[in-house]
């Protein structure tokens, strides 16, 4: 792996085609200030010429979430302008047209995870803890985690997860088919790299058109969803 450029607390590195964003900020646990978030976003938006995207947090932890000394009460105003800044990183990581893959050591929770849900694979080692305490503190999960979760294993397991703030280990994480592969400690990243190395090598458009298309079939109807993966083959036909 090249050595990597830094943004702040966030460092970009290359691997081949594949793009490496690493959180880099463990003495607080890679907590997710809107500095870092900014930083994220940067960095997301800097790797157009990759054909595969991993983000991590290290050997340590992935992300203990949002920078609790930065929660505050305020404006419905700043919470709009939040979004729309800093806050939109999360989207922006689940919009990126190349296949994402999130590598996850130790804690991996509220903003850290709902991070790594973003992504469209999730390599955990055996270290990793999944949660979301964000009620618990009289929030909720508002970074797409709900609604992802709620997508991914349906409102019993979400409400499980979301109401009891619970922690999930990555035996569990694995069996609802949140964490795509386990690894032994300490193997997160080689094996996020090998399998981002494979999806580097697949055709970039048809990858990134089935990935928009499998988002889009989550909340279409049976006929839209359809009718979309009917056009998405006739395009990459056409052009194929
Ligand atoms: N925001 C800001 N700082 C955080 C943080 C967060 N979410 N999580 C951890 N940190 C900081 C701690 O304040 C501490 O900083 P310090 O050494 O300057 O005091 C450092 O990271 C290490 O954390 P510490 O709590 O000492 O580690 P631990 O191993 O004892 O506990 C956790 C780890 C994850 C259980 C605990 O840090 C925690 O519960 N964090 C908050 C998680 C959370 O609620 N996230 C969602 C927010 S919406």
């Amino acid at each position: 792996m090249n050595s990597g450029t830094v943004i702040g607390d966030v460092e970009v590195s290359r691997h081949g085609d594949v793009a490496v964003l690493t959180l880099r900020r463990e003495a607080k646990l890679n907590a997710l200030s809107t500095h870092m978030e900014s930083r994220l976003l940067d960095a997301v938006r800097s790797v157009n010429d990759s054909r595969a995207v991993v983000i991590t947090g290290g050997d340590r932890v992935f992300s203990a979430g949002a920078d609790t000394s930065e929660l505050r009460e305020m404006t419905p105003e700043a919470i709009a302008e939040y979004y729309r800044g800093s806050g939109a990183v999360y989207e922006a990581v689940a919009a990126l047209p190349q296949p994402t893959i999130a590598a996850i050591a130790g804690y991996c929770l509220g903003g850290g995870f709902e991070l790594a849900l973003a992504a469209d694979l999730r390599v955990a080692d055996e270290t990793a803890v999944f949660g979301l305490p964000e009620v618990g503190i009289g929030i909720l999960p508002s970074s797409g985690g709900v609604t992802r979760l709620v997508r991914a294993v349906g409102p019993a397991r979400t409400r499980d997860l979301v109401l009891r703030c619970r922690r999930m280990s990555v035996t569990e994480a694995h069996s609802w088919g949140l964490v795509t592969e386990t690894t032994p400690a300490g193997s997160h990243l080689s094996t996020a790299l090998e399998i981002a190395a494979e999806l580097a090598t697949q055709p970039p458009l048809a990858v990134s058109v089935a990935k928009q298309v499998i988002t889009a079939a989550t909340d279409a109807s049976r006929e839209t969803a359809l009718l979309l993966e009917q056009l998405a083959y006739a395009t990459l036909n056409r052009i194929g």
